[in-house]
């Protein structure tokens, strides 16, 4: 079926949906993105996605074409219009489309910035049979630019990570510099370890996940000890358990890293009750 997409202010067929080629986003991945889950067909932590991409907008000194407010409106339009009951809603602002190809950033003025967005549609999200088994990850050196806190389109090294991660045989790649892990492909690591639950602290090295911000909180409610530091491969082999969180994959078991089980090589019990308090409070919050 197609789908109904939003590009700078219309709602379009996405066959009719077009960009310039001169748009910056195209031509230097000169934009930032978000990706909102919907459950229920209904958005999941809108405000930390949008307070986010505010942050990454400014940090790159571009404009968002668009109120904030009437975003939440965009969002929950797609989602009618497209009737989306489990999915997520994909969100790319770029610098927009000057006149010619140039380094230097156009005038602001004369080149509004360009937005796109438009909905998955991935039903049974929640309940996937993945997170009943846990993933495997090989680990990669991690060899992105300095300013991943910032959500930019350049994810040409996560895709060949993956690909990585495909050709032997598994589901993702965990990065590494300087001999710790700073996050997977596309979402946030952890490992846990007599019941303390360890992931790397936020800083320009890694994406401040919002699944990360509220799994941290979850957990802290629930009683759970929280250590925010950087990790080894060694440690994490030699852990109790481990997981990911992103906006799609929520609290996703890790139960192989490079080969080696971690603890039991099944979904452990710190990472199976986190993904349940997640859905069940992100339901109860979600808009
Ligand atoms: N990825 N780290 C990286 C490098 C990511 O790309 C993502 C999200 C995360 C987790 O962030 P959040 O919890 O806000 O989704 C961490 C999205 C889902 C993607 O690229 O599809």
């Amino acid at each position: 079926m197609s789908r109904t997409v939003y590009v700078n202010g219309e709602y379009l067929p996405e066959a009719d949906a077009k960009i310039s080629i001169f748009d910056r986003g195209f031509l230097m991945a000169d934009g930032v993105y978000e990706v909102t889950s919907v459950l229920d067909g209904k958005l999941l932590d809108f405000a930390g996605h949008s307070k986010r991409l505010a942050r990454s907008l400014g940090e790159l000194d571009m404009a968002l074409p668009i109120e904030m407010d009437d975003l939440l409106e965009v969002h929950r339009e797609l989602v009618r219009l497209n009737d989306i009951n489990e999915g997520m809603i994909y969100l790319q602002v770029t610098r927009g489309a000057p006149s010619d190809r140039d380094f230097a950033f156009p005038d602001p003025d004369e080149t509004p910035s360009t937005i796109v967005l438009f909905t998955q549609n991935k039903p049974g999200l929640a309940d996937t049979p993945v997170a009943k088994k846990g993933i495997k990850v090989i680990s990669i050196e991690d060899i992105r630019w300095g300013r991943r806190d910032i959500k930019t389109i350049q994810l040409l090294y996560p895709s060949m990570g993956k690909m990585m991660a495909k050709k032997a045989g598994v589901d993702d790649a965990w990065m590494v510099e300087d001999g710790m892990v700073t996050e997977g492909t596309s979402n946030n690591a952890y490992i846990v370890k007599n019941g303390k639950i360890i992931t790397r602290h936020l800083g320009t090295e890694i994406l401040a996940g919002i699944t990360r911000n509220a799994v941290l909180r979850f957990a802290e409610e629930a009683q759970m000890t929280v250590e925010e530091r950087s990790f080894t491969i060694a440690e994490a082999q030699d852990a109790d358990e481990a997981f990911v969180t992103s906006a799609s994959t929520f609290v996703m078991p890790v139960v192989e890293i490079d080969g080696a089980q971690v603890g039991a090589g099944v979904p452990g019990p710190v990472a199976v009750r986190l993904r349940e308090i997640y859905l069940e409070e992100s339901r109860k919050a979600a808009i």
